[in-house]
């Protein structure tokens, strides 16, 4: 009966993956709501490594059936190679549902994301280059081309048409490049459309005939709060709404039967791409986080910007998600640290906030004030329980909590699927 949103908390890469598949034997549905393939979850199981990036983490999980929202944006060919490699490791990808509605990226999208970020140059956004902004763009636009189209070869070529004729004007004389044929894109579209057909469904009723017969439903954002295209640091955002409100719309199950959201927060933050980031460290420490937490995007290989927790983003997520549980990733690889220092608040130029400030300037301006905590120096990979954590980990935990405002249920204290804390079941009984 329940449906349970799973959000990341900060500003992406929290280990969202990984809590889904935590959770997993449990879950009957998990359906991906927001984003594409700019998502990157890593997941270990068994000691094997899967990156994710279009297909909901609930694939890897045998009986529970994915399915990919309206809210998406679908790269056919990704699809299409994301289900070739599992299907090759001895994954079950046959159960897969793909909404009518979602939105199909075009190649022209891609080509239009690459090109746009080097035209911008210094004031570049950092996307994936996967296509993303300009699909969704045109989404809003009501030029978009949606799953369902492809099956109507006529309605197809007329929107692929109407859609170049405009982007082969600022390709050419914007951007200087060669204009794109009409027959090359319908072509490759046409090309995904039998193997496609099977899995394509009305996943609102898919869901809601779910729910009704008691499954349990999670829905899973990628991205995170603060790279929502609403609650984010605009215009260093992703282009969709990655926060327990863009679960709804994008998956057409209602506000009504959503009974949880769990959020996913790192215990240190990271962030990849342009944009203000107050906590960012640019010394050895954040070398450091770099290094332990192995931090370089699963999309696009580039290091990530590390720097300590910020509980203002912390309580900020829990405002905008209304979160229920959080579930704190990747202590592990704060051991061994003298103290491991808390943001607690920022200087806005003199000014003490203790909320996010409303101006993005003022954020741009931010400079965290800390509380340091003692560190602790054991391995804690094989702890199981919270008492088994050094007491040094458990103040940490517990003050983050109480700074963030909401229990947080469940520790990550490393990589595999089972290097895990239960404080509180993630799922109702
Ligand atoms: P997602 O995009 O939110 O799913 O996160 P990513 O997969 O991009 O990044 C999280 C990384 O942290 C992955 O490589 C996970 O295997 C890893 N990870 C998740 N939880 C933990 C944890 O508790 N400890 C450690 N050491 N690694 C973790
Ligand atoms: P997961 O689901 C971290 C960032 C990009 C860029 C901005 C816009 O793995 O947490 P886009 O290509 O979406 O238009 O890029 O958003 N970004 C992510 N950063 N994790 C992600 O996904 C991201 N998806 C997009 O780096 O700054
Ligand atoms: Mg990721």
């Amino acid at each position: 009966m329940p449906a349970i949103v799973l959000v990341g908390a900060q500003w992406g890469d929290e280990g969202k993956g990984k809590a889904t598949d935590l959770m997993g034997s449990d879950v009957d549905y998990v359906v991906k709501f927001n984003g594409g393939n700019n998502a990157g979850h890593t997941i270990v199981i068994d000691g094997e490594k899967y990156a994710l990036h279009l297909l909901p983490s609930g694939i890897l999980t045998p009986g529970c059936t994915p399915v990919i929202g309206n809210g998406v944006v679908v790269d056919l060919e990704v699809l299409f190679r994301e289900l070739d490699d599992l299907n090759a490791r001895g994954v079950d990808t046959s159960r897969l549902v793909v909404s009518a509605n979602a939105h199909v990226i075009a190649p022209y999208n891609t080509t239009l994301d690459k090109v746009t970020e080097r035209f911008l140059g210094a004031r570049k956004i950092g996307t994936t280059g996967r296509g993303i902004g300009p699909t969704y763009a045109d989404k809003m636009n009501r030029t978009g081309i949606r799953i369902q189209d492809l099956f109507d070869e006529g309605i197809l070529r007329q929107k692929v048409e109407a859609a170049l004729a405009f982007k082969n004007q600022v390709l050419a004389k914007i951007y200087n490049r060669r204009a794109i044929e009409v027959d090359e894109v319908v072509t490759e579209l046409l090309s995904y459309v039998e193997r496609l057909r099977p899995m394509v469904a009305d996943t609102t009723l898919v869901l809601e005939q779910a729910l009704d017969a008691g499954k349990n439903v999670l829905l899973e954002a990628g991205q995170a709060t603060l790279l929502d295209v609403d609650h984010g640091t605009y215009p260093f955002v992703t282009s969709s709404s990655a926060t327990a409100g863009g679960a709804c719309t994008g998956s057409g199950i209602p506000p009504t039967r959503v009974t949880r959201v769990i959020a996913i927060l790192k215990a240190y933050s990271t962030r990849v791409g342009e944009g203000p980031f107050p906590t960012e460290l640019f010394d050895d420490s954040g070398e450091f986080l770099r290094k332990t937490g192995a931090e370089y995007g699963t999309t696009t290989g580039r290091p990530r910007r590390c720097g300590w927790v910020d509980t203002v983003v912390g309580r900020y997520a829990n405002r905008i998600n209304g979160v229920t549980d959080f579930v704190v990733t990747k202590l592990d690889v704060l051991t061994g640290l003298d103290t491991v220092p808390i943001c607690v608040a920022y200087d806005v130029d003199g000014v003490r906030h203790d909320e996010m400030p409303v101006s993005q300037s003022d954020f741009h301006h931010a400079k965290p004030i800390y509380e340091e905590m003692p560190g602790w120096w054991e391995d804690i990979s094989q702890c199981r329980t919270f008492e088994d954590l050094p007491e040094n980990a458990q103040a940490y935990v517990l003050r983050l909590e109480e700074l963030i405002g909401a229990r947080i249920s469940a520790i990550g204290v490393g990589p595999g699927r089972e290097a895990i804390i239960e404080r509180f079941p993630l799922l109702d009984a």
